[in-house]
């Protein structure tokens, strides 16, 4: 597929050649109905694949899925059973992904804390998204992948995973540490049999999920400080290198993490 799509990334307004470079690949993409998530599946769908978006909020699954002419998933990352789910009603249909993104996420602004002061509850909730998710999500897809000779999983990591970004979030950072230990545990378990597993960590990226410090003009420009590039992330920032791990141009790449982050981690 030969067209165009209006970037909303560094080049926000422009347009920019899209080359089909996911034609007959089968993606699902969790947390797909906003932000990050659903910004990458539309990329996936301009670029040829069929599109699984894969969400909780299923009114928003589905408006983001007929926008683009995918297929919206009911589907809790947090309920074994409802991921599990998502994944047969697909197959019944002939949709085994052989691409999954793994990016379903929350942040509990207000609630998550340093450790002295976080509770139980708010590490359980966090975990129970962002880690235990993702534990599904992959465990699900993997099944489906061995059936189909392989495939590409890519995390959403986050800066908060490799260095101390997360003071003020406990349960959020230790939470993405788990997420990019999981990602080369699983890479490393399937390399030999056609199943790459890759991580992505953006920067503060300017969504719903960080509205509480969108809205804070005093904390945005610290964070935006920190970012060498100085400037926020935009979610289109993210395609060029999910497109990448999704397709076989990224064919030996395995357990390895892709900062696209301004810098932040890097420099
Ligand atoms: N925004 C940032 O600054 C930033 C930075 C680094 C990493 N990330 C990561 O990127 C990913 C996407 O974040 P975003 O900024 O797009 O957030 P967002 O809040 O805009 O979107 C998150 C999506 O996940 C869905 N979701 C939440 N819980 C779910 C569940 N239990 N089951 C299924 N879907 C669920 C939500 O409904 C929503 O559609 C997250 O993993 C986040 O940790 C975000």
């Amino acid at each position: 597929m030969i067209g165009t799509v209006v970037s909303g990334g560094a080049g926000a307004g422009q347009t920019r050649a899209m080359s089909g470079r996911l034609t007959g690949k089968t993606a699902l993409v969790t947390g797909a109905a906003a932000g990050i998530g659903r910004a990458v599946a539309d990329r996936f769908a301009a670029e040829g694949a069929r599109v699984a978006y894969a969400d909780r909020d299923v009114a928003g699954a589905e408006a983001a899925a007929a926008a683009s002419g995918g297929r919206a998933v009911p589907m809790d990352v947090t309920d074994e059973d409802s991921v599990a789910g998502g994944f047969a009603a697909l197959a019944a249909d002939g949709w085994v992904p052989d691409v999954v993104v793994v990016n379903a996420g929350v942040q509990l602004f207000g609630q998550d804390a340093e450790v002295a002061d976080l509770d139980l509850d708010v590490w359980r909730r966090t975990h129970e998204v962002n880690l235990t998710g993702a534990f599904l999500t992959v465990k699900h897809a993997v099944r489906g992948m061995l059936g189909v000779g392989g495939g590409s999983i890519v995390f959403t990591g986050s800066p908060t995973a490799v260095r101390g970004e997360g003071a003020e979030f406990t349960a959020y950072a230790s939470s993405k540490a788990g997420m990019h230990g999981l990602a080369r545990t699983v890479a490393a378990a399937y390399a030999r049999r056609g199943i790459r597993v890759n991580t992505v960590v953006p920067p503060y990226t300017e969504t719903g999920l960080v509205s509480t410090l969108t809205a804070d003009p005093g904390a945005r420009a610290a964070i935006v400080g920190r970012i060498p590039m100085g400037r926020a992330g935009t979610t289109g920032d993210l395609e060029g290198v999910m497109v990448f791990l999704a397709s076989d141009e990224s064919a030996f790449a395995t357990g390895a993490t892709f900062a696209v982050d301004g810098g932040m981690t890097t420099l």
